[in-house]
């Protein structure tokens, strides 16, 4: 887990956009520029973790990275703002293995909630429920795709600690 009071190094943004741009498809206008994920890591209590295609996080700057993601703290609550693991890497669990060591690392440091937002029948669901997220709203039209049209979004809620 790295959290950034400053941008992480060059490296770690490459990483993170060669995932970012294969994970989102880009009807749905989920993914963030390059430029977005440095001005949230400047401006919000950032963190972002990476896993690699052993499940462990690459921890050589040589070593790729097949997911990520990013997360923003608000003193005792997180929000999950991206997460993604490459095409070519999917349904091996790796998805859960990064959920649980972001989970693992924000109960570790003290948070009770974590939320989320995601695009409505995104098969992610099953991830997040299996992890215990449960829907608490719907955003109506929150993504903007590319073609101008708007797809829902279900807010999602993890209770860590009472
Ligand atoms: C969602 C995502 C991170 C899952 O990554 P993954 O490494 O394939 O996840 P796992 O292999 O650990 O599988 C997790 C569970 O998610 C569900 N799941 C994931 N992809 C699925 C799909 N295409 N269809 C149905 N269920 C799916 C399954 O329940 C799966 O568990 P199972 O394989 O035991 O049935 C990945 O598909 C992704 O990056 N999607 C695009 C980006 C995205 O939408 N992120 C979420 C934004 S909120």
């Amino acid at each position: 887990m790295k959290l950034t009071p400053m941008l992480p190094p060059d490296d770690d943004l490459d990483r993170i956009m060669a995932v970012m741009v294969r994970a989102f498809d880009v009807k749905f206008g989920e993914a963030w520029n390059r430029k977005q994920v440095s001005d949230a890591m400047l401006f919000g209590h950032c963190r972002y973790g990476l896993i690699g295609s052993d499940g462990a996080e690459p921890d050589e700057p040589t070593q790729d990275a097949v997911g990520f993601f990013l997360a923003r703290r608000i003193i005792d609550e997180e929000e999950l703002l991206l997460f993604a693991i490459h095409p070519d890497h999917r349904r091996k669990g790796l998805g859960h293995a990064l959920l649980t060591r972001m989970l693992d690392e924000a109960r570790a440091a003290g948070m009770v909630r974590i939320y989320l937002e995601m695009r409505r029948d995104n098969p992610a669901d099953a991830l997040y429920a299996a992890h215990g997220f449960r829907a608490i709203g719907l955003r109506r039209g929150y993504y903007r795709s590319p073609d101008g049209s708007r797809i829902d979004a279900i807010s999602q809620e993890l209770v860590l600690q009472d």
